[in-house]
């Protein structure tokens, strides 16, 4: 949808259409992937979770990223009531959510998923794998149904399995593009599988995956090599970040050297962009003058995602304006207000985030009706009440 309004002569470039590999986007916000552990116990998609995304689409996004979906039958899973993409039936029930949200004439992408070491429910089997046996810092989050304590230590990943599961992103990719999905993003971040490998103290590995930073990076280029050749006709790309979700304070070794190999390397699988999160998107990195996605723009030369905290549209704007994205990411604005860009457009005011939010699951409408009911934001119910899930 074409927005207009005050905002829009204030902000235009956040308002400008946008396009990735021939996939046209409305304008350049785009709603940034959460997790929201909605599905059925199996990672069957409910109805529910159609409405959650179609939402977003009614309130005027360029693009809706899904949450982090798992991609086999094996480790992939992370959280009990995480939707899959594994068989045919869990393929086939994401077709409500893309046709209730291209309905709305947007586009949207899955965020295919593994999560390595950070499991914390998985419906599959027992266990966890990652690059190395090493047992991942923190503790198991608590809002995604995790007991709260800290993680149990997993395996080394075999040889093997590294090619298999290279082989599920590939598989769960050509899926996504057979449902009508316009793109699909790797999560290649955050402190999951791909994002074990990058880094030093969950990979001790003395083969060709560990050591110098050209090493730790080549699973996520044999990652998206494969989602690349199962989806040469859709838009491909991959998440990276320095921080984890058990994690927020890691900062890449190597710095800006190894913010170059990363980009590059990746880029040369052919990828057509990069999502970059950070705490704050703009904040610059390693003593230079870019952001994270700013310098994955400059060694890429591919289309970028900014992220962290750019629900301010004078700090999205100003991303693009400075060149540190093409595309601004959102999350916790877009759960707390799914018409944010219609509000922006308008010159109105957003609704603000509140921590209580992040609890209703994909469940709870946020709309109009939930901020009468709920002036605080935090839903007077008990979850439990209204989802009917025990936590
Ligand atoms: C409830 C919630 C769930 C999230 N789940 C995911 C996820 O599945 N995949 C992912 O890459 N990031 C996930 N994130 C991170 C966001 O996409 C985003 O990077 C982060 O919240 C910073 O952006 P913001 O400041 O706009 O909220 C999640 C964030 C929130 C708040």
């Amino acid at each position: 949808m074409t927005l207009s309004g005050p905002g829009v002569d204030k902000h235009p470039h956040i308002f400008e259409a946008g396009e990735i590999k021939g996939v046209k986007l409305p304008n350049r916000s785009i709603v940034s992937p959460m997790t929201r552990t909605s599905a059925t116990e199996d990672g069957i998609v409910t109805d529910q979770m159609a409405e959650y995304y179609a939402r977003f689409a009614r309130g005027g996004w360029g693009m809706v990223m899904t949450e982090g979906v798992y991609i086999d039958l094996k480790y992939s899973q992370g959280y009990t009531f995480q939707p899959g993409i594994a068989t045919d039936e869990q393929a086939e029930s994401w077709r409500k959510v893309v046709d209730a949200v291209h309905a709305e004439g947007v586009p949207i992408f899955m965020q295919i998923f593994h999560c390595g070491a950070i499991n914390q429910g998985n419906n599959w089997v027992e266990g966890s794998i990652s690059a190395s046996a090493v047992t991942p810092v923190g503790e198991q989050i608590p809002r995604y149904r995790g007991a709260g304590t800290g993680f149990q230590t997993p395996r080394e990943i075999t040889r093997d399995e590294m090619a298999e599961v290279v082989e599920s992103f590939g598989a769960a990719a050509r899926r996504a593009a057979e449902l009508g999905f316009d793109g699909v993003e790797v999560h290649g971040a955050n402190g999951y599988l791909p994002d074990q490998f990058l880094t030093v103290h969950t990979n001790l590995r003395e083969d060709e995956y560990g050591g110098p930073i050209e090493n730790r990076v080549r699973y996520h280029c044999e990652v998206m090599q494969s989602v690349r050749d199962a989806a040469p006709d859709i838009p491909v790309g991959v998440r990276i970040s320095q921080t984890k979700v058990n994690d927020l304070t890691y900062v890449w070794p190597g710095g800006d050297d190894d913010a170059k190999v990363i980009f590059s390397s990746i880029a040369a699988t052919g990828i057509d962009f990069f999502d970059c999160s950070a705490h704050l998107g703009l904040d610059h990195v390693f003593g230079t003058d870019h952001s994270l996605s700013g310098l994955a723009r400059r060694y890429s030369g591919l289309p970028v995602f900014a992220n962290g905290k750019l629900h301010d549209p004078a700090l999205a704007e100003r991303a693009i304006i400075e060149e540190e994205g093409d595309f601004v990411a959102i999350a916790k604005g877009a759960l707390a207000d799914p018409e944010w860009p219609q509000k922006i457009a308008a010159g109105a005011e957003p609704h603000g985030f509140n921590p209580g939010m992040v609890m209703p699951f994909a469940t709870i409408d946020c709309n109009e009706a939930f901020w009468a009911e709920n002036p605080t934001g935090i839903p007077a119910a008990p979850i439990e009440a209204r989802d009917g899930v025990e936590s």
